[in-house]
């Protein structure tokens, strides 16, 4: 059941915000009072995306703040971290929500393969930047956007950017695992200091991800049939981001997966602490963080 907390007076960011999830996330928490940082790599985009969200909400637009934000850029979420450190007294929750689906083979500013650089590295590097803020505003919430495609995936340590070979879809699962096993080991690391971290998988939802996906033309009519019977619509997608992001129910809990906004058990692989600490070691070395 989608929660119907109000959200006045918190401030939550979203990333990837101007479409899809990210888009149906905002307008259900402004409809719930709440104060939203939409961060987006496209400044048209977001402000199109913006006019629109005002539009279906009738919030008052001070309750709705664009910022740039490039997860392909290190140096992008440099910026966007310092920006928010420098004006914001809180933040309540963010909600790592951005992503980019089976592309084809392409890097990131600094020469990550994509999908992994976005999916994972840039909201690492992101959420790592903002852990004081978030520790200061406790209690605070971390919301992580995974899939159930994370099943396709491994970390296959000796080739994280697919110099040696790349499968688009092996790489998107790769980056949606990595989502999962950065929760585990974030909450690991977040213990008693009242920011609580938990990942979603949002099902199977009717939004621009699959613009790299090339659909023959004969086959677009029966797509689009299936797509509006039986995927989800965003509002719906978005329905478990909102519970992790607002409800009562879910105040402490930490470290774990949800689906239709219950716990969900997962393989052992997307929970393997070993794995996540390695991960996460060496990702700092990736985004240039190490202490
Ligand atoms: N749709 C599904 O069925 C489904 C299923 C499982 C999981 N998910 C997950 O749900 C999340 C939201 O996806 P969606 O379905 O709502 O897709 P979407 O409509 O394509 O939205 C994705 C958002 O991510 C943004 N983004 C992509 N690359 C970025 C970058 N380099 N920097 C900053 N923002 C970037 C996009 O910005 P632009 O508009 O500028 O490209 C867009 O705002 C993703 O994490 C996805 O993996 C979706």
């Amino acid at each position: 059941m989608e929660s119907t907390t109000m959200m006045s007076g918190k401030t939550v960011i979203v990333t990837g915000a101007n479409s899809g999830i990210g888009k149906a996330t905002v307008v259900s928490l402004l409809k719930r009072q709440g104060r939203v940082i939409m961060a987006c790599r496209d400044p048209g985009r977001a402000e199109e995306a913006a006019r629109e969200i005002l539009s279906a909400t009738g919030a008052e637009s001070a309750r709705l703040v664009l910022k740039q934000l490039d997860l392909a850029s290190l140096k992008s979420v440099h910026a966007f971290c310092r920006d928010i450190i420098e004006r914001e007294p809180r933040i309540d929750v963010l909600i790592n929500n951005a992503g980019i689906y089976q592309c084809p083979y392409s890097k990131t500013e600094e020469g990550f393969e994509m999908q992994f650089g976005v999916n994972h590295l840039g909201h690492f590097l992101l959420t790592n930047l903002l852990l004081d803020l978030l520790k200061r505003s406790a209690p605070s919430r971390v919301v992580v956007v995974s899939s159930k495609l994370y099943k396709c995936g491994d970390i296959n340590f000796e080739d994280l950017n697919s110099e040696q070979s790349y499968d688009k879809a092996f790489a998107y699962g790769r980056s949606k695992l990595a989502n999962l096993l950065f929760t585990c080991e974030l909450a690991r690391r977040l213990e008693g200091t009242g920011v609580t971290v938990n990942a979603l998988t949002p099902g199977v939802v009717r939004t621009n991800l699959g613009r790299h996906v090339r659909i023959p033309v004969a086959a677009k009519p029966l797509f689009n049939l299936v797509s509006r019977s039986f995927f989800k619509s965003p509002e719906q997608g978005a329905q478990t981001s909102v519970h992790l992001a607002c409800s009562p129910d879910v105040q402490g809990v930490r470290g774990k997966c949800f689906s239709d906004c219950k716990p969900q058990a997962l393989l052992p692989k997307a929970t393997d602490q070993e794995v996540a600490q390695k991960l996460w070691d060496i990702s700092e070395v990736m985004v240039g963080i190490t202490t």
